[in-house]
C-alpha cells in the first residue's frame, strides 16, 4: 500500500533502495506480466535477457525529447530505422508497389488510430461533416477518435458466423462525406482478419482512403505467412490500402509506449501533422498528438528490434503459432465450450453453448487457478465469449492450461451461472445514463464490491450487470466505477 501518512511527496525524502521496495511491494498486488499466464494487456515474448536490453535502452534514451528531431538527431534515427522496419514488414519501401511509404512513431494503437483518422478528416477541409466507416468489430479507439475528432463514425455489422463485415455494407455505408473505411487485420475481439482487398476496393472506388488496424497482428501475420499459414493480403501489397497502423508493444515485444502509423505516400501523411507560428513561443511542429516525447520507449523498442532480429521474430511466431493450436484443442475438449472463430493470428476465443456453464464464473474460476482471461460482454448479437491473447511465453504453460480450462469449467458448472436479484437486473435493463445518481451508483457499485481499492477477486457479478444493461448505460456505469477508482490518496 501507498504510505498514508506520505503519500507521493514526504517531507523528507527518501533513500532510493526503499522507494524501490515500495514500488516492488506495490507490484505484487499486479497480475503477472511474465510467465505466460496473462491473456491480455501484455505482450512476453520469453526471452532471456531482452528485458535488461529494453530497461537499458529505455534509460539511456530516457530523458531526450521527442519534441524537437533537430536536437536530438539519435532519436530521429531511431524512429526512421523502426518506421523502415514496419513498411518493409508490411510491403512498403524501395524495390515494392509501395516504395514512397512513410511514418510516425506514435505512443500506442489508439493514438495512431486517432492520427489516421485526423489525417483523413483534414485531408477533406471541404467537408462539414465528415464521417468513417468501421465494422463493429474495429477497436473501440476508432469511436474514440470520432469521438475526439467531432467525425460521425457509420458502424457496419459483422457476420454472426464469420465475424467479418459483408463488402456489400460496407460499399452501401460509404456516403460522399465519408473520409476513411477502415479494415482490421485481425480484429483484437475475434483475431479474425476482415476481408481487407475487398474493403480497400470499394473504398477506392468511391475515392476514399482505406485504413488497415494491424496494430494488433501487423508484427505476426507477416511471419506466420513466411511459415506458411494461409494470410490473405492485407498490407500495402494492396495497391488501395492508404494508411497500415501495427503496434511494437504489442507482438514486437517492445515496452509499452510504440507504435507506427504508416501512409501509402507523404502527401496522404501531411494532414497527420500539426504547426504552429502564431505565439511568441518556440515554433511547433508535431507529427503526433503528444508534443515533448520521451526518448525511452523509442530506444527500448529499437534495441528489442535489433536484438530479436527476423529470425528470432520468425521463431516466436512458430513457437506462438503451436501454443494457439494447443490451446485452441483446450477449448474444444471442453464440454459446452465452443470456438467462436477458428484461430488464423494469435487470438484464442471461445463461447459457452450450455446455459449451465457461465463464461464469466468460468472466467473466475480461471483467475482463482492463476490464469488470467479477457471476458467480453455479449454485443448486438455476438455471444459473451472470453479472448485469449496468446504470445510466445505461453507455450510452455499450454500443457497445463487444458486441465486447468477443463477443473474450471467444471467448478464453474458446479457453483451454477451468476443470479442477480431480480430488481437490480430489471434496473440495469431499463435504467437511462441520466438517471443514474451518485446515490444509486454508490449503491450498485457498494453492492458489488467495488470501491476505491482493488477491484474483487470475483467479477462474475459486475459483468453480468454490465451484459444485462444497454451499451449508453454500460458505459456510463464504466466511467462511474472507474471514476470510483482514480481518488486522490492524500
Ligand atoms: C486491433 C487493435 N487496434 C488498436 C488497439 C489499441 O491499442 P493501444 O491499446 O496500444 O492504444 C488495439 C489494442 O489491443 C488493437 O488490438
Amino acid at each position: 500500500m501507498i504510505d498514508e501518512t506520505t503519500g507521493a511527496l514526504p517531507v523528507e525524502g527518501m533513500p532510493a533502495a526503499r522507494v524501490l521496495d515500495e514500488i516492488r511491494a506495490l507490484r505484487a498486488a499486479d497480475r503477472p506480466t511474465h510467465g505466460g499466464r496473462l491473456f491480455a494487456y501484455v505482450y512476453d515474448p520469453g526471452v532471456a535477457g531482452l528485458d535488461e536490453l529494453a530497461q537499458a535502452a529505455y534509460a539511456e534514451s530516457a530523458h531526450v525529447n521527442g519534441l524537437d528531431p533537430t536536437a536530438f538527431p539519435s532519436l530521429l534515427a531511431m524512429e526512421n530505422a523502426l518506421v523502415g522496419a514496419a513498411a518493409r514488414l508490411l510491403g512498403g519501401g524501395p524495390g515494392t508497389s509501395a516504395p514512397d511509404v512513410v511514418g510516425s512513431v506514435t505512443s500506442g494503437g489508439t493514438e495512431s488510430l486517432i492520427l489516421a483518422v485526423k489525417a483523413a478528416r483534414d485531408a477533406r477541409p471541404d467537408l462539414t461533416e465528415p464521417r468513417i466507416v468501421v465494422p463493429v468489430s474495429g477497436h473501440a479507439a476508432f469511436a474514440k477518435a470520432a469521438h475526439y475528432l467531432r467525425v460521425a463514425l457509420d458502424p457496419v455489422p459483422v457476420d454472426p458466423v464469420t465475424l467479418r463485415p459483408a463488402v456489400a455494407d460496407v460499399a452501401a455505408a460509404i456516403r460522399p462525406e465519408t473520409v476513411l473505411v477502415v479494415a482490421s487485420a485481425p480484429s483484437y475481439a475475434h483475431g479474425v482478419i476482415d476481408p481487407v482487398a475487398e474493403i480497400a476496393a470499394v473504398a477506392a472506388a468511391a475515392g476514399v482512403r482505406c485504413h488497415v488496424d494491424a496494430c494488433f497482428g501487423g508484427w505476426t501475420l507477416p511471419w506466420l505467412r513466411r511459415l506458411g499459414a494461409p494470410v490473405p493480403p492485407f498490407d500495402f501489397a494492396v495497391p488501395e490500402v492508404t494508411s497500415i497502423s501495427v503496434d511494437l508493444h504489442k507482438y514486437a515485444y517492445a515496452p509499452k509506449g510504440v507504435s507506427v502509423l504508416l501512409h501509402r505516400d507523404p502527401g496522404l501523411r501531411a494532414p497527420q501533422f500539426f504547426a504552429y507560428a502564431d505565439w511568441p513561443g518556440y515554433t511547433m511542429v508535431n507529427p503526433v498528438i503528444a508534443s515533448t516525447r520521451s526518448g525511452g520507449p523509442i530506444a527500448a523498442a529499437y534495441a528489442t528490434l535489433r536484438h530479436l532480429g527476423e529470425d528470432g521474430y520468425l521463431r516466436l511466431a512458430a513457437v506462438t503459432r503451436d501454443a494457439v493450436a494447443g490451446l485452441a484443442d483446450a477449448v474444444r475438449a471442453v464440454d459446452g465450450l465452443r470456438l467462436l472463430a477458428e484461430p488464423e493470428s494469435t487470438v484464442v476465443c471461445f463461447t459457452a453453448d450450455d446455459p449451465g456453464l457461465d463464461l464469466f464464473v468460468l472466467v473466475d474460476e480461471l483467475t482463482a487457478r492463476g490464469w488470467h482471461t479477457q471476458p467480453q460482454l455479449a454485443y448486438a448479437g455476438l455471444p459473451a465469449s472470453v479472448h485469449l491473447t496468446v504470445t510466445a511465453a505461453v507455450a510452455p504453460r499450454v500443457a497445463e492450461f487444458g486441465p486447468a480450462l477443463a477443473e474450471a469449467a467444471a467448478a464453474a458448472r458446479a457453483a451454477g451461472p451468476v443470479v442477480l436479484p431480480p430488481e437490480l437486473l430489471a434496473l440495469a435493463g431499463s435504467l437511462t445514463p441520466e438517471a443514474l445518481t451518485p446515490d444509486l451508483i454508490g449503491g450498485l457499485a457498494a453492492g458489488l464490491g467495488l470501491g476505491a481499492g482493488p477491484a474483487p477477486d470475483r467479477m462474475a457479478a459486475v459483468n453480468t450487470l454490465l451484459q444485462a444493461a444497454p451499451v449508453r448505460l454500460r458505459e456510463r456505469l464504466l466511467v462511474e466505477f472507474v471514476g470510483l477508482l482514480q481518488r486522490p490518496t492524500w
